[in-house]
């Protein structure tokens, strides 16, 4: 099963799982702020649970395009949605600042 590193934590998950799911589920502070609340849950439309993964993951489909080709995001950032990605073998995953996660400061990396 592939494993999932970030915030200072390793978990396993099915292959394929929706990386969003899996981090909410391991407890991983997926949303910076007010966007915890204030979020899509999942459907791709708030670009709030963007994060930068290493590792391999499904290839970007055209919400997460979408969403990212629009402000504050920058298409050209290698950032990606949690909610619109599947993880397909082990990956780490950074956070980065900002109400989207569009920053570039991190807020958390995989090792804390
Ligand atoms: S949760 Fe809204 S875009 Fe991912």
């Amino acid at each position: 099963m592939p494993k999932v590193t970030a915030q200072g934590k390793t978990f396993e998950c099915e292959q394929g799982a929706n990386l969003r799911q899996v981090l909410l589920k391991n407890g991983i502070d997926l949303y910076n702020g007010g966007a915890k609340a204030l979020n899509c849950r999942g459907i791709g439309t708030c670009g709030t649970c963007a994060v930068f993964i290493e590792g391999e993951v499904s290839e970007p489909n055209w919400r997460d395009k979408m969403r990212r080709s629009l402000p504050p995001h920058e298409p050209t950032r290698n950032l990606r949605l949690a909610c619109q990605t599947q993880v397909l073998g082990d990956v780490k995953v950074t956070k980065f600042d900002g109400f989207w996660g569009q920053g570039y400061k991190t807020v958390w990396t995989p090792e804390g």
